[in-house]
């Protein structure tokens, strides 16, 4: 077998205990997380571009338990000063590329939250999983979001009559990750 032909090993979506960036920290989501989870994610006005969540909470309780056996995602809460302000996932590997969303900032956010949460998943992604490129969807009515991610790098690859995908590149990343250094200057320290 030649250098080329060595079989590659893909990267992995792995959970962490903690990811700490500049001056914020995601955590693994866990059932205790559901009552906070469900309060962002039934107010309507964030959840307006959101798949819909039942109002239910032990219904978020059961798919928190579930999800603490899931191998193929991560799903944090977004701490800052010790107090849950968002929830981000990464989910869906596909070959180098990784998804990420249910991204949710609760008002009252410090305003780096979204610029430092944003840079701090791909600081994850990339540096400390491997990935090369990332995809996600957004709503065609989420402008400000999909403004945000095109801001970004992101290239529009398809639509739907609801929604916009798009893909990010390594070196979109890297570029922007520079770009906007000041937000999280020195990556993210991650325990497993
Ligand atoms: C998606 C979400 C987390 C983004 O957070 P946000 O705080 O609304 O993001 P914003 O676009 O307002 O950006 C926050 C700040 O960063 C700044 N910013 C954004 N892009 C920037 C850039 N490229 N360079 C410098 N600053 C930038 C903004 O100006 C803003 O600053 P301000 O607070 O001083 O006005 C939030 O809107 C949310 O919870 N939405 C509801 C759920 C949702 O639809 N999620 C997306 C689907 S997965």
């Amino acid at each position: 077998m030649t250098a080329n032909q060595l079989p590659t090993q893909l990267p992995k979506i792995q959970k962490a205990q903690q990811v700490k960036g500049k001056t914020l920290v995601f955590r693994d989501a866990n059932a205790e997380d559901a009552a906070f989870i469900l309060s962002l994610r039934t107010d309507e006005k964030k959840s307006r571009y959101l798949s819909t969540t039942s109002s239910d909470l032990s219904a978020q309780q059961k798919w928190l338990q579930s999800y603490s056996q899931a191998t193929d995602q991560a799903y944090f809460i977004i701490e800052y000063q010790s107090e849950p302000i968002g929830t981000v996932r990464l989910y869906d590997a596909i070959d180098n590329s990784f998804c990420w969303g249910s991204w949710i900032l609760k008002d009252g956010r410090p305003s780096q939250a979204a610029m430092e949460s944003a840079l701090m998943v791909y600081a994850y992604a990339v540096d400390h999983l491997g990935f090369t490129a990332a995809h996600f969807d957004v709503r065609k009515g989420n402008e400000r979001v999909w403004q945000f991610h095109e801001r970004f790098g992101a290239k529009r690859t398809a639509e739907t009559t609801l929604d916009y995908f798009y893909t990010l590149s390594l070196e979109a990343i890297q570029a922007s990750r520079t770009c906007y250094a000041k937000f999280l200057p020195a990556g993210v320290t991650v325990t497993n």
